[in-house]
Order: C-alpha cells, then sequence, then structure tokens
C-alpha cells in the first residue's frame, strides 16, 4: 500500500495507509438554494446560517440580489440576512445568470411566472443543454408566456409573468426542482394548485413552506397548495447529504479508515444512499450519532470506519431519494463483493452531464467492470480472479460530483489517480480538497 500522496487539484491522489479525521461538510445545496428563494419573497427579514458556499447557492443569491432582494453577509461565513420583499420582486435590469445550477433556473422560473415584468433567465453550457419544457410546459398551463430555444424546450428561456391560475398536474417524473417550479407559481395563483408525484423526491420546499405560514395538503404522494403570502424564518441549514455520502464511501471501502462526518442532513427523501449501504452490508460501519432535529430537519453526525460491502440491486422509488449519489455508489460497487445492478434511474442522463454515460467512461478509465443501461449500470465489483482498480488520469466532463467520486476512487484504488477538472468540485463543495487533505494528515 502506498503512503498518503498530494491531493491537490493538480496533484496525483493514491491509496493512504489510513485516513481519518473529523470533518464538516457543506450546507445542504437544496436546503441553501430554498432558504435564498422562499426567504426572498417572503414578508420580514431572516437570518440564515450555514448555507451552502457552492458555486450553484452563490447563482441564486446573485439572481435574487438582480431582482432587488437584498442579501447581506451577517458575520460567520455561510451566514446571511435576506430582506423579503414580498412576492412581487423589482424587474431586472439584465439577464439572470443560473451558472450551472438546475435548481437556480427551475425554481426561480416559479417565481418568474408570476411577475408583473418580463426576464431572462440562461446559465453555462451544460444547463443550456438540460431539458426545460418539463416546466415550461405546466408554467405555461398556469398562465404564465414563456419562450425558449428548440420550441421552448432549452434556456435561455424568456419569461413574461402574469396571473397564474391553480392547475391539478400529473407529474411526470419524481423531480423536486419541477415540483417546487410548480409550487413556487401555486403560491401566487388563483386558486389551489394540485401536483400528483409518481414517486416521494426531495421535500425541502414543502417544509420550509410550511414553516413560513404557507399551506400544503399531503396526502401520500398528492400535494394540494394554496395561494398563500409568506414570513421569512430564521434557518440554519444542516451538511449536505449528497457531499457527505462521498466520504461515507471512502470511509467504508479504504481497509484503514475512521471518519466522523459533523451535522448531516437526515431528511428521510434524501437518505436512499445510507439504506442502500446498509442494504450492502455497511452495518454498525455506518452509524448514525446524536440524532436530533434541527431548523425542522433531522440532523446527526455520521461516522465510518473500513467494512466489506456486497453487491445490490437497487431501482424504482429508492432512486429519487439517492440520485445525486449514484456516481459514487457506482464507486462503492467496484470496492464491494459481487455485482451491482442499477434501474430506474434514466434521469442520470439529464443532470449536469449524462451521468450514466460519463461515470462507466471515468471508471473504465480505472479499469472498472462496469456496463451502462438505459436506465442505470451493472457493476462487477471485487470478485475471484477480478483486479482491483488501478489510477488513471480521468475527466470531470465538468460535472462536480463526477470529479469527486473520481477522487474518491483514486484514494481506493492502486497506483496514482489525476482529476482534470478537480476545480469544479466548487459548484457544490468548494473545501472538498482541503477536506480530502485533512483526512490524509493522519498518514502522513
Ligand atoms: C434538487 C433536485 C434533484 C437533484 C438536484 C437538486 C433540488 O433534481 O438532482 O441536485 O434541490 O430540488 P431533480 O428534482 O430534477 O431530480
Amino acid at each position: 500500500m502506498s503512503t498518503a500522496a498530494p491531493s491537490s487539484p493538480s496533484g496525483g491522489i493514491s491509496r493512504p495507509t489510513s485516513l481519518g479525521g473529523v470533518l464538516s461538510v457543506p450546507g445542504d445545496k437544496s436546503i441553501s438554494h430554498r432558504s435564498m428563494i422562499l426567504n426572498a419573497i417572503a414578508h420580514g427579514g431572516a437570518l440564515v446560517q450555514g448555507l451552502s458556499s457552492g458555486d450553484d447557492v452563490i447563482s441564486t443569491m446573485r439572481c435574487l440580489q438582480a431582482m432587488g432582494v437584498s442579501i447581506e453577509p451577517a458575520g460567520a461565513p455561510g451566514s446571511y440576512t435576506v430582506r423579503g420583499q414580498g412576492p412581487q420582486l423589482t424587474e431586472p435590469e439584465d439577464i439572470l445568470d443560473a451558472g450551472n445550477s438546475g435548481t437556480s433556473m427551475r425554481l426561480l422560473s416559479g417565481i418568474l411566472a408570476s411577475q408583473s415584468f418580463v426576464s431572462v433567465i440562461t446559465g453555462d453550457g451544460s444547463l443550456r443543454s438540460r431539458p426545460m419544457q418539463r416546466i415550461v410546459q405546466p408554467l405555461k398551463q398556469m398562465g404564465a408566456q414563456i419562450l425558449g430555444r428548440q420550441d421552448d424546450s432549452l434556456a435561455p428561456l424568456v419569461v413574461r409573468g402574469g396571473s397564474l391560475q391553480g392547475i391539478e398536474y400529473d407529474l411526470p417524473m419524481a423531480s423536486a426542482q419541477v415540483k417546487s417550479a410548480i409550487m413556487l407559481a401555486g403560491l401566487s395563483a388563483s386558486g389551489d394548485t394540485v401536483i400528483h408525484q409518481p414517486a416521494l423526491s426531495r421535500d425541502h420546499t414543502e417544509r420550509m413552506v410550511l414553516a413560513m405560514g404557507g399551506k400544503i395538503e399531503k396526502n401520500d404522494l398528492d400535494l394540494v397548495i394554496h395561494p398563500a403570502e409568506l414570513n421569512a424564518v430564521d434557518i440554519t441549514v444542516p451538511g449536505d447529504i449528497s457531499s457527505a455520502a462521498f466520504w461515507m464511501v471512502a470511509g467504508l471501502c479504504h481497509p484503514n479508515a475512521r471518519i466522523l462526518i459533523q451535522s448531516v442532513g437526515l431528511n428521510p427523501s434524501r437518505t436512499g444512499i445510507v439504506d442502500v449501504l446498509q442494504a450492502m452490508g455497511a452495518g454498525d460501519s455506518l452509524q448514525l450519532v446524536d440524532q436530533r432535529t434541527e431548523g425542522g430537519e433531522p440532523v446527526a453526525d455520521i461516522l465510518v470506519t473500513s467494512t466489506e460491502l456486497h453487491g445490490v440491486e437497487i431501482g424504482g422509488d429508492m432512486i429519487p431519494r439517492m440520485l445525486d449519489e449514484v456516481p459514487i455508489l457506482a464507486v462503492a460497487a467496484c470496492f464491494a463483493t459481487g455485482n451491482t445492478v442499477i434501474r430506474d434511474a434514466a434521469e442520470l442522463r439529464v443532470k449536469e452531464t449524462d451521468r450514466i454515460a460519463t461515470t462507466v467512461e471515468e471508471l473504465t478509465r480505472l479499469g472498472a467492470k462496469i456496463e451502462p443501461r438505459e436506465d442505470g449500470m451493472i457493476i462487477r465489483g471485487r470478485q475471484a480472479g477480478a483486479s482491483e482498480l488501478t489510477g488513471a488520469d480521468c475527466e470531470s466532463h465538468g460535472d462536480h460530483r463526477l470529479a469527486m467520486s473520481m477522487a474518491v476512487a483514486g484514494l481506493l484504488a492502486s497506483g496514482e489517480t489525476t482529476v482534470h477538472g478537480a476545480a469544479d468540485t466548487s459548484v457544490s463543495y468548494p473545501a472538498f480538497w482541503q477536506d480530502l487533505d485533512l483526512l490524509l494528515e493522519e498518514a502522513r
């Protein structure tokens, strides 16, 4: 086994003799976006603490500031005061830029749909290639006028907002972004909005709207959103389980690891990765310590230690509960015994990259036995006769989660791995490489 190697974006990554330490991951990205957006359209001021420092959340903040919302740093890192404008924002002077962030574009479109002005929202090359028909269609049905490239299906989007009517809508996919866009529009509509979900996706919008005095009825997978004006609330954002997942897999799969990840959000609509790792045999090597409720969301510290995982078959309702964690789960599957089959995850094809294609391509460079399927992948794990992964040069494809997944694969593989595009981690986890260094310090 090699000793720890430099882990900076420019250096190679290799397997350290041990991996250990205590760290905190960035604030949950989904909750961070919503804490800004919902407080911006609420009445009153709010203090948000623990906000994600990732580029995606900064994109949301800049768009809101461009529409007259005052968002100011409030001392400690990650602390901001937001001054709510109420449901009507100010016409932006320029094009709104959502950067790489699908959540910014889709949720903000739900707000733009009811504004008394015309706005244009765009993003980077990845975001401009991602499907927007899924929000354009229901928002048009509610009365907004929206134009976009390719028959109104791609950004930039031009939104002429106006008065909206509530609709009854069968959500074609279990998407929290689409659900939230419709819910945000529904808050300003006349009449109720009913959404039928095909499966449960993350429910942070529902929780926050309720905490702000809005009225949403939930009946299994059906939601009824009543028009409402919101009152600002202070929010403490928990750590992002999607960021913690990288260290969970690193700790479980490395032969000599002990990692404590502090204050991670454990909303049940997000804990699919914990359930799947348990189904792979994590047992006591993945412990939720000091479980508590903070700011209306369940939170715990996560303690991971080395173990042997085995392959698993996943699909169905589990997928929306861990969709963003599939690339890092694929890394875990390479180090598990037996095969892992991932189904019903075609939504991965329309993320920041086509994550089925990019995960397969990059893990293959390290020698993984991984095959793409239209809606998922099959990974052959450690089997008699099969060799472990070997470090190689790999690419982020501009995708933050792929960059971090490949870094973890590099920590577990023999030889040296270089991740090109390492700086892309800043989209959700700007301190990723520093935290990786922290875990390596024990081995130095
Ligand atoms: C998110 C929802 C998910 C997820 C994304 C964040 C959110 O996307 O992949 O990273 O904050 O609502 P979909 O809802 O489109 O599946």
